[in-house]
């Protein structure tokens, strides 16, 4: 089959995975599959804030390099994920005061993002990720209860200010679909840039499960935000199912991912799809739901499964 990154790169989009760092460095089927199928990567959890600076202005780079390193090598851009987040952040920065916090904040965002800055494959960061409650308030984070909401328009500021290139992306799950926390996230964007805080770009996870039903209403919410004059973009897409796997399920499971690159293609502010992971070896999903798997194009074997023939088929190969 043609390489999903050369068709999708015939359609002005690309088609990236989230890459964990030790097959990456370990293992040469998984890093052939890397480097031959897609032309974009966001580190699963290298950027991290707990990977990146553990301990106060204390750095370790060493994961963050390798993604990057391995993307300048291969001719794919990084999607740097994420600078602001609830969950995978130190104690050290969720125990401080609101001064404190922020300056903790803007230091880490200025150090992180300017290491990259002038690296022509780190092409956008996820600034904010995951900041609203699925009913629509904001999160009753660490970040929100110690600074309000002021901590989103900073976390962008700050983003530009070291790399006014890239392109800045507000992150979030269960916002595919026309609901409460899209409606917010929406009201957001459409706030924060008429005060002209830098928000380019909306990421939806993509985190689908087939027990739950497609998200039908995916494209036009797409669209909705483009409007608003922003980049939209699929970040973290999976599509897990009940196991055991069975090959009805992998039909609809690929189902799925064709509705997914359909919506895609059929908006044009949406730059392209990461997938979140590659083969079924390597993914978040059984370790969070233990009765839940097989998300990924790939099996564990780095067999292809329907899923990759549907996005392969979607994006006009044959
Ligand atoms: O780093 C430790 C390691 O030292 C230890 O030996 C090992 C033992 O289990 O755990 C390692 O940390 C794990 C880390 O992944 C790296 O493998 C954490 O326990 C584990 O919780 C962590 O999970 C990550 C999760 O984010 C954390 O919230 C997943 O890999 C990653 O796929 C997942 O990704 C998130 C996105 O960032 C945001 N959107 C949702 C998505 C799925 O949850």
């Amino acid at each position: 089959a043609t390489p999903l990154r050369t068709l999708a790169a015939a359609k002005g989009k690309f088609i990236g995975f989230a890459a964990a760092t030790s097959p990456l460095a370990n293992e040469a089927a998984y890093r052939t599959i890397a480097q031959t199928e897609f032309n974009q990567i966001t580190a699963e959890n290298a950027m991290k804030w707990d990977a990146t600076e553990p301990s106060d202005n204390s750095w370790n780079f060493s994961g963050a390099d390798q993604i990057v390193n391995f993307a300048v090598a291969n001719n794919q851009a990084v999607h740097g994920h994420t600078l602001v987040w609830h969950s995978q952040t130190p104690g050290w920065v969720q125990g401080l005061g609101a001064t404190a916090m922020r300056t903790a904040m803007q230091d880490h965002i200025t150090t992180l993002v300017g290491r990259y800055a002038s690296n022509t494959a780190l092409q956008s960061w996820d600034v904010v990720n995951e900041v609203f409650e699925e009913n629509g308030s904001f999160r009753s984070s660490f970040w929100y209860n110690t600074l309000g909401q002021s901590f989103i328009a900073d976390a962008f500021r700050y983003a530009r200010a070291a790399d006014p290139d890239a392109k800045l992306c507000i992150n979030d799950y269960n916002v595919e679909g026309i609901n409460a926390k899209s409606t917010a996230m929406y009201n957001l964007v459409q706030s924060l840039r008429a005060q002209n805080v830098p928000v380019d770009c909306v990421g939806f996870q993509g985190h689908l499960a087939t027990q739950y039903g497609f998200p039908s209403d995916l494209q036009q919410n797409m669209a909705r935000f483009a409007a608003l004059g922003v980049q939209v973009r699929v970040t973290e897409l999976d599509v897990r199912i009940l196991t055991p796997r069975t090959s009805a399920k992998d039909t609809v499971q690929a189902q799925y991912y064709t509705n997914v690159v359909n919506a895609c293609l059929a908006v044009t502010a949406c730059a392209g799809i990461t997938i979140w992971g590659f083969t079924d070896k390597y993914s978040w999903v059984p370790d969070t739901f233990p009765s839940e798997g097989f998300a990924l194009p790939y099996d564990s074997s780095y067999a292809v499964k329907p899923a990759y023939t549907a996005i392969n088929t979607a994006l006009g190969g044959s």
